[in-house]
């Protein structure tokens, strides 16, 4: 079944179900369409939400704030009169409330039930865009054929932990559902030697790779690895939240090229 984000956003909240034209129904939590039941590819995610606020903590820690502001820098140079952009992999939405503060509207997406409902509440109240949430998986995006001007999927196809056949069915999925000539953004933690991995995994995609760029953030996360035992510590805790320190580090990095970056982001484009 398949839903352009426009048909979402119209169902009522509080609707309990939706029933697609082959007559599946799906549960519709608080105005969320739950295309994914609990099963062996959202379990763990989901666990970990119902167990952690913020598994990745990414709101205390500096290298992922730059992260966040790379994806939106970029979300804004490459989409072309952006109108529906989607998030692939929403977590509890830090990424998804930022787009919203650039982009008129966002689908959101997450495996997890758990998160998808917490971002829905950060990004309605900190954003005034237009926002559809989503539980589903980015291997069978429940979206129309063309909906998207942009699709982020950051960190991303390979934190997802999926078989390089689901990987590959992602790629597919997200060339369906842009528009041609649309672009999509990808960023992974996988260090210098794993790039290769993710470059040919697009190149072989019906996608067409743009740009390819290095977050110079090694060196952040060598630092991290050292606070690993004492992260609940107060100083701690502010050396991580150091923007400035992040800054720093980054511009020693980049004078390192790949190697010194654990974080790569791609730009890639549906022709047409
Ligand atoms: C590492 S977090 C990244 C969060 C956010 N995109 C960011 O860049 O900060 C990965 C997220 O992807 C979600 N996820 C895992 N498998 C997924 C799948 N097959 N489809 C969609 N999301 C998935 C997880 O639940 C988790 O919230």
């Amino acid at each position: 079944m398949r839903h352009t984000p426009l048909a979402m956003t119209t169902t009522a909240d509080g609707a309990s179900a939706l029933i697609a034209p082959d007559g599946t129904s799906f549960p519709v939590v608080r105005g969320v369409p739950m295309f994914l039941a609990s099963d062996a590819e959202s379990l763990e995610f989901e666990t970990m939400y119902q167990n952690l606020s913020e598994p990745w903590k990414y709101s205390g820690r500096a290298a992922e704030m730059l992260r966040h502001e790379f994806v939106v820098a970029l979300a804004r140079e490459v989409a072309e009169k952006p109108d529906w952009v989607l998030d692939l992999g929403c977590s509890v939405g830090q990424l998804s409330a930022q787009l919203g503060q650039h982009f008129p509207r966002i689908a959101s997406l997450d495996v997890s039930a758990t998160a998808v409902l917490k971002a829905k509440t950060t990004c309605e109240a900190s954003s005034k865009a237009e926002f559809a949430f989503v539980v589903a998986s980015a291997t069978a995006l429940p979206f129309a054929t063309e909906s998207f001007s942009l699709v982020v999927a950051s960190d991303g196809l390979f934190g997802w932990e999926l078989s390089e056949t689901a990987q590959q069915q992602v790629l597919s999925e997200i060339t369906r559902v842009l528009k041609p000539g649309g672009r999509a953004i990808f960023t992974d933690y996988l260090g210098h030697k794993k790039f290769p991995f993710l470059l040919k995994l697009i190149d072989s995609s019906p996608l067409q790779r743009e740009r390819t760029e290095y977050l110079h953030d090694r060196l952040w996360y060598q630092m991290e690895s050292w606070f690993h035992l004492a992260q609940d510590n107060a100083l701690v805790k502010a050396i991580l939240r150091n923007r400035s320190l992040a800054l720093g580090l980054r511009g020693i990095a980049r004078l390192f090229g790949a190697r010194a970056s654990k974080h790569i982001g791609i730009v890639a484009r549906k022709r047409g």
